[in-house]
C-alpha cells in the first residue's frame, strides 16, 4: 500500500514554495498525497492555489483580521488535530518558518505523526529577529524527523544542533523550482503595470512586511524610499503592498501622492516574478525575494538588521542595509547613481539550487520509507 503524505501550508510564501512539490509528488504517484491549507492568509494563499491549480483536501480557513501569533497558533493546533486524526498520514510535510509551520508540526507531534521539514536549517542567530520566524524554525527542527536543507550552510546549522546527518538532505530551495516554472522572456503585464516606464526609468521593486519592522523601522524605510524618488528623477517605484492593514496605513501616510510611486495590490506570483526580472533593483525585507532576485541577476537592498540567507550576501548580490533611514537611502542611492557598483551586484548567482529541489525531496522521502 502507498504511504500517505500530507502537506500543510498557510501563507503566500509557503504556498509558492510547496506548490511545485505538491505537483511533483502528485505526478510521480509514488505516494498518496493529501493537501491541507490552514489559510493563515486567505486571499494571498488562494492566488497561489489558483495559479498552480491545487485543490486542497482540507481548508482550516483560520485567517482573522488583526490576528495575533497566539490566535494563529491555537487555531492551527486545534484544526490540525482533527485533520490528522481523520487522515492518519505517514508523514506531515511542513515548510519554512511561519506560525502555520510550527503549530502544524506541534499538532503532528501530539498525534505521533513524523514531520518532514522543507526549507530547514536557516538561522539568523537572533531569536527575536526575524520574529517569530527564527524560533518557529528552531522549534520545527526539534520536532522534525527529516530535514530538507536548501544549502550546505543550512545543513551545517542543523549539524551544530545535533541533528543526525542521515536525517538531512541538501536539496536546493523549491523556490527556484517555482520560479523557473513562471519566468517568461517575453512576459507582458497588462493592467496597472503598463503605466510603469521600464524602458526609460530605473524601476525599484519594493516590498516590506516583517513584523519586527512594524512601526519605527517601517517609517524609516518608507521615508528613505520617498527621498530616493525625490532625489532621482529617473527612479520609479512599484510597491505591491502586503494586505496587512498595519503596513497599508504607514505606506499611505508616507508614500502616497507621488506619480512615480505606484502602490498596487499584491500581484499573482507569475507577474510578480516577471516584475523582479524586469526591474532595476529590489528593496525588500522579504525572505523569499532574497532568493529569487539573485537568481534573476537583480541587486537586492535588504531592509533588515540581519539575514538567515547569507549565501547571496557572500556572492555579492544582496546588501544588508539595516532599518535606519540614511542607511537604506545610501544603499539604494549608490546602486542608482554608480553604474560600476550596480554592475558589480547585478550578476545572476544561484546558491539556492537549479530547480531540482522537489526531485531531491521526493528521492529522500522514498529512501526514508524504504528503510
Ligand atoms: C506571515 C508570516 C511571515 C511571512 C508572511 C508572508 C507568521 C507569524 N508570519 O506574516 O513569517 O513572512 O506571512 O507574507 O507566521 N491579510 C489579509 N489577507 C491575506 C493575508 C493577510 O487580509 O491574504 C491580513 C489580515 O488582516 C491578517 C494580516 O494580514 O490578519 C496579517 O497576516 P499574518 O499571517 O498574521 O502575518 P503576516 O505579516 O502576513
Ligand atoms: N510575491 C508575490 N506577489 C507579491 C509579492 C510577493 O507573488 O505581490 C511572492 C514573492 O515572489 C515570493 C513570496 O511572495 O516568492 C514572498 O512572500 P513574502 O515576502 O510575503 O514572504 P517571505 O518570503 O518574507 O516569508
Amino acid at each position: 500500500m502507498k504511504k500517505k503524505l500530507m502537506t500543510v501550508f498557510g501563507t503566500r510564501p509557503e504556498a509558492i514554495k510547496m506548490a511545485p512539490l505538491v505537483k511533483l509528488l502528485q505526478k510521480n504517484g509514488e505516494f498518496e498525497v493529501k493537501v491541507c491549507v490552514t489559510a493563515q492568509h486567505r486571499q494571498m494563499l488562494d492566488m497561489v492555489l489558483e495559479l498552480f491549480a491545487i485543490e486542497p483536501d482540507y481548508d482550516l480557513d483560520i485567517m482573522q483580521h488583526g490576528q495575533t501569533i497566539t490566535d494563529i497558533t491555537s487555531r492551527v493546533i486545534k484544526g490540525m488535530e482533527e485533520v490528522l486524526k481523520a487522515e492518519k498520514p505517514d508523514m506531515l510535510l511542513v515548510h519554512g518558518d511561519t506560525t502555520t509551520t510550527f503549530a502544524s508540526a506541534l499538532a503532528a507531534f501530539y498525534q505521533k505523526v513524523p514531520v518532514g521539514h522543507v526549507e530547514a536549517g536557516l538561522r539568523s542567530g537572533n531569536k527575536y529577529s526575524p520574529y517569530p520566524e527564527e524560533m518557529n524554525r528552531m522549534l520545527t527542527t526539534s520536532i522534525s524527523e527529516l530535514h530538507f536543507a536548501p544549502t550546505q550552510g543550512n545543513r551545517e546549522n542543523l549539524l551544530k544542533e545535533n541533528i543526525a546527518d542521515y536525517k538531512i538532505a541538501v536539496t536546493g530551495n523549491t523556490v527556484i523550482d517555482a520560479l523557473m516554472s513562471v519566468i517568461k522572456e517575453d512576459y507582458s503585464f497588462g493592467g496597472e503595470l503598463d503605466a510603469v516606464d521600464f524602458e526609460n526609468k530605473k524601476v525599484v521593486l519594493l516590498t516590506c512586511h516583517r513584523r519586527e519592522n512594524w512601526g519605527e523601522p517601517m517609517i524609516n524605510i518608507f521615508k528613505a524610499v520617498r527621498r530616493l524618488v525625490d532625489a532621482h528623477k529617473d527612479v520609479e517605484v512599484v510597491f505591491p503592498i502586503h494586505m496587512n492593514p498595519n503596513i497599508r496605513k504607514i505606506a499611505a501616510e508616507i508614500l502616497s501622492g507621488n506619480e512615480r510611486i505606484h502602490i498596487i495590490e499584491p500581484l499573482d506570483y507569475e507577474p510578480f516574478a516577471n516584475l523582479i526580472s524586469k526591474c532595476h533593483i529590489v528593496m525588500t525585507d522579504s525572505g523569499g525575494i532574497q532568493e529569487e532576485a539573485p537568481a534573476l541577476g537583480k541587486p537586492v537592498v535588504v531592509m533588515r538588521t540581519e539575514t538567515e540567507r547569507p549565501e547571496a550576501v557572500e556572492a555579492g548580490t544582496v546588501k544588508i542595509a539595516g532599518v535606519f533611514e540614511d542607511d537604506v537611502y545610501n544603499a539604494a542611492a549608490l546602486l542608482i547613481e554608480d553604474d560600476a557598483e550596480y554592475l558589480e551586484m547585478a550578476r545572476a548567482v544561484n546558491p539556492y539550487g537549479n530547480g531540482t529541489a522537489c526531485e531531491k525531496i521526493n528521492k529522500k522521502l522514498a529512501e526514508f520509507f524504504c528503510h
